[in-house]
């Protein structure tokens, strides 16, 4: 039995007639960008995260970006966040001018360390950038504390943690800004490139409605250097379709997580930790272990896949390590050497979940 890490093809198949039906309407009407379809998902993404404004961009990557324009973040700033995250967490707060500074994650959750976030924090701090890893959230209240008290912005990455939740509130609106990716393979994904901030800051909200749209507020009239960077109609159909569903397919993904944490109880093997503040939605299920790749090569051998999210935290890339040079961040470097993600979607059926547990114990 071959088991892929994400098959977003059943799901197609499922909603295949809502979907196709959408874009004829938006094929006949041409409304393509910043048409219905965009506004009315930007309408329902503020509703689901009990949000004032939900805001349509071309990516994950650009939420981030244009949501630390927005909060005035520039050039000698400074905004602490993960080292164990993908590189368009940094990425983002480079493209500003401003400096990512790196700090060490929990060695539980993975997510970032609350107390080297304060030891972090100086004069040049503008913000704080929490990254929910593998569908879950940060430890947000006490980060929160911290942006109060040093007067600093609280931004959250959610790319991967649509639908999660933390101290009884949903992934993003916790924050100042909350940045989602709707890359295909996200818990809530279109079929090319997307991303949406939500915020309950009216003026936040606006600044990011110019600078997605080249800086315009009237037609033809630029008051600042913005970007192209609009969430395009097709792509509001087929997330419009999605978002009804997202709740159960979070739920799909729990049951599976919970099956391999079962499966995988009395092994070596380290099942993820839910930390019991809010709601993991396993956008990613990784374990831990120090026999990755032997397990990786028998899973392979079965027809399993399988992925190291992360093999180098980013104060070990290229493009960072002169800035980082000396910076030692053990627990996110061990972490890298040893996380395995599985197979993960909500499709996945619980015989393909004991079939992956199988093989691996196998290895063992
Ligand atoms: C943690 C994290 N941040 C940001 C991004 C960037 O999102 P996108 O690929 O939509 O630009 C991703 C995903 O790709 C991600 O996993």
């Amino acid at each position: 039995m071959n088991i892929p890490m994400v098959d977003l093809k059943g799901q197609y198949e499922l909603l295949k007639e809502e979907i196709e039906q959408g874009f004829r309407s938006v094929l006949e009407t041409t409304h393509f960008i910043l048409g219905p379809n965009g506004r009315a998902l930007e309408e329902e993404v503020a509703a689901y995260c009990g949000v004032k404004h939900a805001i349509g961009v071309a990516s994950g990557t650009d939420a981030l970006h244009l949501a630390l324009r927005a909060a005035g973040v520039g050039p000698g700033d400074e905004v602490i966040t993960t080292t164990f995250t993908f590189i368009a967490s940094a990425e983002a707060i480079s493209y500003v001018g401003a400096r990512p500074v790196f700090v060490d994650i929990d060695p539980q959750t993975l997510n970032i360390d609350v107390e080297q976030v304060a030891g972090a924090i100086n004069e040049r701090t503008a913000a704080i950038m929490p990254v929910h890893l593998f569908g879950q959230p940060a430890d947000m209240a006490p980060l929160a504390e911290l942006c109060a008290k040093h007067g600093l912005k609280l931004i959250e990455d959610c790319a991967q943690a649509f639908g999660a939740e933390y101290g009884g509130k949903k992934a993003g609106a916790y924050g100042d800004l909350g940045c989602f990716s709707f890359f295909p393979s996200k818990n809530l994904g279109c079929y090319g490139d997307g991303g949406m901030i939500v915020t309950d800051d009216d003026r936040l909200a606006e600044e990011i409605q110019v600078l997605r749209n080249h800086g315009s507020r009237e037609r033809y009239h630029h008051s600042i250097i913005g970007y192209n960077s609009r969430l395009d109609d097709l792509q509001a159909v087929v997330l419009r379709a999605k978002l009804k569903r997202i709740d159960e397919y979070n739920q799909m993904r729990r049951k599976n997580a919970h099956r391999y944490t079962e499966n995988l109880q009395g092994t070596s093997l380290q099942a993820p930790t839910e930390d019991g503040k809010g709601l993991h939605v396993y956008h990613q299920y990784t374990i831990q272990t120090n026999c990755r790749e032997p397990l990786q090569k028998a899973l392979g051998a079965a027809g399993i896949a399988s992925a190291i999210y992360y093999p180098i935290p980013l104060h070990r890339q290229e493009v960072y390590a002169v800035g980082c040079a000396g910076l030692e961040l053990p627990v996110a470097e061990a972490a890298a050497r040893n996380v395995l993600s599985l197979p993960m979607y909500p499709e996945l059926t619980t015989a393909q979940v004991d079939r992956v547990c199988e093989v691996m114990l196998g290895a063992l």
